[in-house]
């Protein structure tokens, strides 16, 4: 199979590129800055992996790989549309800038470069697509709004285009993880420029949720080779995909959570969550 994954400097990009290599695929790995490729070339050493300029907001790195991809093997089998950033902040801290960036990566790099690949995979009559969305594409955080807006906007492109790619034969299937310890939790944790201005009204809120955001990092988080061996399995996965699969003990928690609780409950508790501890 050949496969093309976007995001791979690290975290499950990388972790899915080596896993499907592994299995004996040709795999092409995405990087925003091919630049930043050492992790992925030292997990990938001996495997099929190729590091490929692929930042999914340039039309020119779009069009350049899917074109060398399509040129050296006249096919493409599957696209794991992984690259996303994530931005914490209240809504109205938000700069118009950051909100678009956000959108720029999440929702329309990725659409763009799934309708670039979309006239090989209809001439092939097959492919597969895998959408990795998260549990705030379900059910938005306080201080997440943007991740979230832009995570609810994938799931619903994702839910008609799945529909409109079935008489092509081409599978798309989206993931939707809960928190697993990756980068994005660390050197790719973003907040918005004004979310710790301390005269900010938003200020305490912010605090509790940067608390909030720690103790998932540090107890919540669960090991993301369970999200690459997942969606290397879907790629490898005869017949239907599901359409919309969470991921993760806290992710089902939060999902089962908003699924089963009367509202005034589940509101209370979020408004626990990030209230800002004494002391
Ligand atoms: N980890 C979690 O808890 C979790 C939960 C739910 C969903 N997710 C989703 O999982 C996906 C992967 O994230 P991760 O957790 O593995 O975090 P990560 O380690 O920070 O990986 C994100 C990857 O996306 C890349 N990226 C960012 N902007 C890009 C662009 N414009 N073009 C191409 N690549 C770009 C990053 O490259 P640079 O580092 O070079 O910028 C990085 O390789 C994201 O879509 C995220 O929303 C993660």
């Amino acid at each position: 199979m050949i496969v093309l994954v976007t995001g791979c400097r690290s975290g499950f990009g990388l972790l899915t590129a080596v896993e499907a290599a592994r299995r004996g695929h040709t795999v092409y790995a995405g990087l925003r800055d091919l630049d930043t490729a050492d992790a992925l070339v030292e997990t990938a050493q001996g495997l099929d992996v190729t590091p490929v300029q692929l930042d999914v907001t340039s039309a020119r790195d779009r069009d350049t790989v899917v074109a060398a991809i399509v040129e050296a093997h006249g096919r493409l089998d599957a696209l794991v549309n992984n690259a996303g950033v994530a931005l914490g902040g209240a809504m109205e801290q938000l700069d118009e800038d950051e909100l678009r960036k956000v959108f720029d990566v999440n929702v329309l790099g990725l659409w763009a470069l799934t309708k670039a690949v979309l006239p090989t995979m209809r001439a092939q009559g097959s492919g597969t697509i895998i959408q990795v969305s998260s549990v705030s594409g379900r059910m938005a955080m306080p201080g997440l709004g943007a991740y979230a807006a832009s995570k609810f906007a994938l799931e619903g492109m994702s839910e008609a285009w799945r529909h409109e790619l079935k008489p092509f034969g081409i599978r798309m299937a989206v993931v939707e993880p809960g928190p697993f310890k990756t980068d994005i939790w660390g050197r790719n944790r973003a907040l918005s420029r004004h979310a710790l201005d301390p005269e900010s009204p938003y200020a305490p809120m912010v605090q509790g949720l940067e608390a909030a955001v720690a103790r998932i990092a540090q107890d919540r988080a669960e090991d993301p080779t369970v999200v690459s061996n997942h969606i290397a399995d879907l790629l490898e996965r005869p017949g239907p995909l599901p359409a919309q699969q969470v991921l993760g003990r806290a992710g089902w928690l939060r999902v089962g959570m908003k699924q089963v609780l009367p509202r005034p409950v589940l509101e209370w508790l979020v408004q626990r969550a990030i209230r800002p501890k004494a002391g």
